[in-house]
């Protein structure tokens, strides 16, 4: 969803458009019009002439389209979204409210959706939503700003399961956009009686039957292979953990729901200009992934990497070491610093990182660098190493450290994976969700999966065998409520989804906080106009140059670079008397033009709740970012901070903004993102009761299930989440090593009987499929607006 969003920050460019006067036979509505020919969907408007905060809209898409929808907004995020698609000859709507990334969760809130049944149908061509949205312009900036700027997207992904008004979006790969509608127009004196058809047809969507079986058992087979461990979710927390096992010589299960991601690890998404390296491989298509066919997660609250590597091969690789500060203040006894400093040592051999990645030494495309750390010398502000000094993080800036090695970007897939690779009591399944723990009482037998073609599998952990979960902060959350570990109410959902989960009688529930207390980065974007500076096209990393191709061939040059140009970081006392600290993630999005993203890091107290619907998906049933006094002042502190530097008379930066001149930091908090850095969706602690796992990172109430993703941790870091989320997880191994269930040593295996194989499904072989020799990359028109766009790292 973030496209449509980017597409509005560019709203200027269609404000000109006039939007048309359309009659609708249909419904004898006069609507305020947009038609895309090209893409045949049309979006309408008509608004009452009184201050009521009703809308009149209709959606009309192609028969086949998966979903087509309306965006009330011209700003990035709390703007209403009526999504609309056909299914089985009806039309389902659902209304959805996006904060941050990826598939936007259900709208709660007092706005509200009713069909008028005459412009409500499906024919043979098209399918036609009209509806009266009620309370809809609180939740419309365009509207609430009088700003006639809205957007609009089509997808032709199928829906996994478009029967339910929850199903999770796919990406709207077919098309997206902003436009512009004459709002004055817009209103009519007939409102009232358009209004009035919606009251008299019936007042929410048809009911749609469940699809036959949603609700009954799916047929279980039992794997006949077992395993000391089995890991849920193969990323960074996921393969380490599963790593640091396997060496033991215990018989390891990895399995990971989507597919292969670096060339190395069997992924197919290779390059036009290179078809040995796919798109993850490449350091410099970092700010480009959200436009390219990219695995992110459909049915996760926000945006996660749903691949081999998981977070790790579609985020932005910024490795930023976390400082002691990070584990002192608030995780538990036996993971301060002092205890797990020996764990980030054994990380940081295994994968270093750098902040110089073009093996001839050199630094590429510096003019954002040389600007900005020109402009911070003229604070007093001075040049750290973040590598070698974690600590020195007030009022410096660096270089970005990223997680690169021999030019490509490096990860637990590239570096502790084919540790384990090489062992023959370690296996890797792909492209295998895990649903949820078999559980009886306390002891957990193994899991249940289900492959991408939906048979479902039970596979069994030996004696004294440990199920471990690593499915990331978004996902981990899930497999426990399905597990029947959670709070009733999300249990409950489960209980009576569409899930087919089999759960644990309601007096073997085991009632934890679990996804209470999620947290996240929020970041504040400003771009400042400056002298003359260059400023590389997208173009140059997607449609790279012979020369830039053939020295990444080499492992050198400007494709062996992540997007940033410059990190700077500074802290400050909020009026709650706690330290707060900031980082800045800086480049040049255009010309003669440098973006900084301010996030509000460490130290920050606010945070929401994470839950889930009958579908599966999770979302936030309150959101995690600004929703304390203390977090908002010291942000917008920061931001009127750093504005005043820029506003003297001799500063290289001026500030820009689409917004106006006269923001402030307080103005500017509403247009945050997310980092999407989440943490804390079941918490480590020492107090049993208010937390989900006990500082061996064991699930209170079971024998033997773990969690090591980021879900555990207590905090949020200073710096981008992956490094402390690698230090924790190599941590976390020690824990479970020691750990016995009920006396039972888990001890290694010296069977050695499983082979290594990487396996897709329930097969037992080796199945490398075909690569795609030529993928085609987005056009360019599209890509630059993209990358000019608000990003999340
Ligand atoms: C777009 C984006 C940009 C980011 N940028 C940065 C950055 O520049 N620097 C930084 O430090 N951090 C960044 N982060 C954050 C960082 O990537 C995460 O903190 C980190 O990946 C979390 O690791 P994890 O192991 O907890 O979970 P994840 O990385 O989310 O891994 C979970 C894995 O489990 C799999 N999985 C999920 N459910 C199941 C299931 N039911 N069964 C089997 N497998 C399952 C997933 O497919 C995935 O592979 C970014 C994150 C995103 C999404
Ligand atoms: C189907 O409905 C759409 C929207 O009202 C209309 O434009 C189209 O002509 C209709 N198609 C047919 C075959 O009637
Ligand atoms: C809907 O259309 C039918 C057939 O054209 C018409 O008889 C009816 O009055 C319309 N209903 C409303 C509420 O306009
Ligand atoms: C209301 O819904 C019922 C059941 O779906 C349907 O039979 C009926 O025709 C609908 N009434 C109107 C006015 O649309
Ligand atoms: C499906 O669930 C409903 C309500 O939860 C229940 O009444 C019904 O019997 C279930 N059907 C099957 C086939 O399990
Ligand atoms: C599992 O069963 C299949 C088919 O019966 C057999 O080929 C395979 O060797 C068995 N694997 C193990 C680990 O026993
Ligand atoms: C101009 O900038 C320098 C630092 O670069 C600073 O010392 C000086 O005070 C500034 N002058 C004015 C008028 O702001
Ligand atoms: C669960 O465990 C109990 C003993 O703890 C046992 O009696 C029971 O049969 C088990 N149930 C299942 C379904 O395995
Ligand atoms: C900067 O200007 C140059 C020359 O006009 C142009 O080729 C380049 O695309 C511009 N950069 C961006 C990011 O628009
Ligand atoms: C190739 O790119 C490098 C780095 O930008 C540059 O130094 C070199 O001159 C370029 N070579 C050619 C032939 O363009
Ligand atoms: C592709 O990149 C790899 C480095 O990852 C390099 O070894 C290979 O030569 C490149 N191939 C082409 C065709 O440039
Ligand atoms: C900025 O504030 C001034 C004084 O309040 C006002 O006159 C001006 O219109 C504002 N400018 C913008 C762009 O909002
Ligand atoms: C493990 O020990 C706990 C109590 O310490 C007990 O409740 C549980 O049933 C035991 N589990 C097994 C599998 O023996």
């Amino acid at each position: 969803m973030q496209d449509i969003l980017l597409a509005l920050t560019l709203a200027a460019g269609v404000l000109g458009q006039s939007s048309s006067t359309y009659v609708d036979s249909n419904t004898g509505i006069t609507f305020q019009s947009f038609l895309d020919t090209s893409k045949d969907v049309f979006f309408g408007i008509a608004l009452p002439t009184d201050t009521s905060d009703d809308v009149i809209g209709q959606i009309v898409g192609p028969a086949d389209a998966s979903w087509a929808s309306f965006d009330f907004g011209s700003s990035m995020i709390n703007n209403l979204l009526v999504v609309a698609w056909p299914y089985e000859g009806q039309v389902i709507a659902s209304t959805r409210l996006t904060t941050g990334y990826t598939a936007p969760p259900e709208y709660i809130g007092s706005a509200a959706i009713k069909p008028i049944s005459n412009g409500t149908f499906v024919n043979s061509t098209h399918f036609s939503y009209t509806y009266l949205c009620t309370g809809c312009a609180i939740e419309s900036s365009s509207l609430r700003d009088n700003v006639g700027v809205f957007g609009w997207a089509l997808s032709t992904t199928a829906l996994t399961d478009a029967s339910t008004t929850s199903a999770a979006l796919t990406y709207h790969a077919a098309g997206f956009g902003a436009f512009g509608l004459d709002i004055d127009a817009a209103r009519s004196d007939s409102f009232g009686s358009w209004a009035a058809m919606a009251a008299s047809s019936n007042s929410t969507i048809p009911t749609i039957p469940k699809p036959p079986g949603s609700n009954s058992t799916l047929p279980v087979t039992t794997s006949n292979a077992t395993y000391d461990y089995i890991i849920a979710g193969g990323g960074p927390a996921g393969i380490i953990v599963a790593q640091r096992l396997a060496e033991t010589g215990a018989d390891v299960l990895l399995i990971e729901r989507g597919p292969a991601s670096t060339y190395a690890s069997g992924g197919e998404k290779v390059l036009d200009w290179n078809d040995t390296v796919t798109q993850y491989d490449v350091p410099a298509l970092a700010y480009s992934l959200s436009s390219m066919d990219t695995d992110y997660c459909v049915d996760t609250a926000s945006q996660a990497g749903c691949l081999l590597g998981g977070g790790t091969m579609v985020n932005a690789m910024m490795y930023v070491p976390p400082q002691p500060v990070d584990f002192d203040d608030k995780w538990p006894v036996g993971w301060k610093w002092t205890d797990v400093v020996a764990s980030a040592e054994r990380l940081y051999t295994k994968l270093p990182g750098t902040s110089v990645p073009s093996a001839d030494g050199e630094r590429y495309d510096q003019g954002a660098y040389d600007v900005l750390s020109k402009f911070f010398d003229g604070l007093g502000w001075s040049l750290t190493d973040i590598a070698e000094s974690p600590d020195n993080k007030h009022n410096t800036y660096s270089h970005p450290h990223w997680s690169i090695g021999n030019g490509k970007r490096a990860s637990p897939v590239t570096t502790y994976l084919p540790l384990a690779q090489s062992m023959p009591n370690f296996e890797l399944q792909l492209e295998t969700k895990v649903m949820r723990a078999v559980r009886n009482g306390s002891y957990v037998s193994g899991v249940e999966v289900e492959t991408t073609a939906g048979n479902r599998q039970l596979i069994n952990v030996n004696a004294g065998g440990k199920v471990i979960l690593a499915s990331g902060a978004l996902s981990s959350p899930r497999i426990l409520w399905n597990s029947g570990i959670g709070r009733s109410e999300q249990i409950q959902v489960v209980a009576d989804g569409q899930t087919s989960v089999i759960l644990p009688r309601e007096s073997e529930w085991i009632d934890l906080p679990v996804g209470e207390g999620v947290q996240d980065h929020p970041i504040v974007t400003l771009k400042f106009q400056t002298g003359s500076l260059p400023a590389l096209a997208s173009a140059a990393f997607t449609n790279p140059s012979i020369n830039d191709t053939e020295m990444f061939a080499q492992g050198e040059g400007l494709l062996t670079q992540s997007g940033q140009r410059l990190n700077f970081w500074s802290s400050a006392e909020a009026s709650d008397g706690a330290t707060r600290y900031f980082q800045g993630t800086c480049n040049a999005p255009s010309n003669n033009t440098v973006q900084m993203k301010i996030y509000l890091t460490h130290g920050l107290t606010s945070s929401g709740d994470l839950t889930i619907t009958s579908a599966g998906n999770t979302e936030f049933a309150v959101q995690p970012w600004l929703n304390t006094d203390a977090d908002r002042e010291a942000l917008a502190t920061f931001i009127d901070q750093l504005l005043e530097y820029t506003r003297t008379s001799n500063s290289s930066l001026r500030y820009t903004s689409s917004t106006g001149t006269n923001d402030t930091g307080a103005s500017l908090l509403d247009t945050f993102v997310s980092g999407s850095h989440f943490v804390g969706t079941a918490r480590m602690g020492s107090d049993e009761g208010s937390v989900v796992v006990d500082t061996d990172t064991k699930v209170y109430g079971t024998d033997n299930l773990y969690v090591v993703d980021a879900s555990i941790h207590p905090d949020l870091p200073t710096g981008n989440t992956q490094a402390i989320v690698m230090v924790a997880a190599e941590h976390a191994a020690d824990k479970i090593l020691a750990a016995s269930v009920n006396g039972t040593e888990a001890t290694p295996s010296s069977k050695f009987t499983t082979s290594r194989v990487i396996r897709t499904g329930f097969t037992n072989s080796y199945s490398q499929k075909q690569r795609k020799r030529h993928m085609h990359l987005p056009r360019a028109g599209r890509r630059s607006m993209l990358r000019s766009g608000l990003r999340s790292f």
